[in-house]
């Protein structure tokens, strides 16, 4: 049975629209659904970058305490002596912020938009098409992957919860002690619910990320049957490749491979 619209706009009268001020272009699209997907896709395809490439420079912890504190150092003298120790990293951080502030914003801003067009479920069974497990709980594993993100930082960055984080080394060449990453990650996984966390956290990300690399090309409107079975399988591929490569670190560590 069709439902009554009720609208909350007022009439639109000349003069309203000539005192309504133009908002910038990027401002107006952001307003909009498909702006707010846009975001979403751009700064979904910047943190994929992220979660992948610390997924490869982690590796590194399979070549002993040396090489993973060796890239960390590196991480941290980007540039030098051009820039000042740390400054490239803290500009590389405040683009990630931004990203996830973004991609956050208009996750919750789409859910709100979403409650508001359909404010009754659908009646019938919907016809999912893929990926049905992962896009319906995209909510709930982005909330969990930021728990866990949360916890990561104060465990090995801030070392809140982790007294290893305060352990310092030298670097050949460099009288500054720096802090040794390798034995923080170490000591982190070798508590076991620690180490089950991350395994866990990690799993979600896959989810999370084999919906997501599928939905970028949703939301830029790339989508051709021709290669949707390319984009399936890419997004597993992709997903896969992180979730095995993060998840073996707290493996490694309780198995005794790494210690
Ligand atoms: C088992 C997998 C992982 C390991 C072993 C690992 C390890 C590390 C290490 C050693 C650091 C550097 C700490 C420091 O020196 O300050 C770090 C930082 C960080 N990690 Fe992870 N990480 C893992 C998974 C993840 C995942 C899945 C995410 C995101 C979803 C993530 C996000 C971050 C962020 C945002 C930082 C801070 C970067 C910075 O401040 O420079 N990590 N991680």
């Amino acid at each position: 049975m069709a439902q009554a619209v009720t609208s909350h706009r007022g009439p639109v009268t000349g003069t309203a629209a000539r005192a309504r001020r133009r908002r910038p272009f990027l401002v107006d699209l952001y307003s909009t659904a498909v702006g707010k997907k846009y975001v979403m896709g751009a700064t979904g395809i910047g943190l994929m970058g992220f979660v992948l490439f610390h997924m490869i420079g982690n590796l590194k912890m399979y070549a002993g305490a040396a090489d993973l504190d060796h890239y960390a150092h590196f991480l941290q003298t980007l540039l030098y002596p051009l820039a000042p120790k740390g400054w490239v990293l803290w500009i590389l951080r405040g683009g990630l912020i931004t990203m996830l502030f973004l991609h956050l914003h208009a996750a919750w801003s789409l859910t709100v938009l979403n409650r508001k067009a359909r404010p009754v479920k659908y009646q019938s069974s919907r016809d999912y098409q893929i990926a049905n497990f992962a896009s319906r709980t995209m909510r709930y594993s982005g909330i969990v992957i930021l728990a866990f993100v949360v916890w990561h930082l104060l465990d090995l960055t801030f070392g809140v919860v982790n007294p290893e984080v305060g352990k310092m080394i030298t670097h050949a060449g460099d009288d500054e002690a720096v802090k040794s990453v390798y034995a923080s990650v170490v000591y982190s996984f070798q508590r076991t619910p620690v180490a089950l966390f991350y395994v866990v956290a990690n799993i979600l990300l896959g989810i999370h990320l084999f919906h997501g690399a599928w939905s970028i090309f949703q939301s830029f409107g790339w989508n051709n049957p021709r290669f949707n079975k390319w984009r399936r399988s890419f997004a597993t591929g992709f997903a896969a490749l992180v979730v095995v490569g993060n998840v073996s670190f707290p493996v490694a560590v309780m198995a005794g491979i790494v210690g």
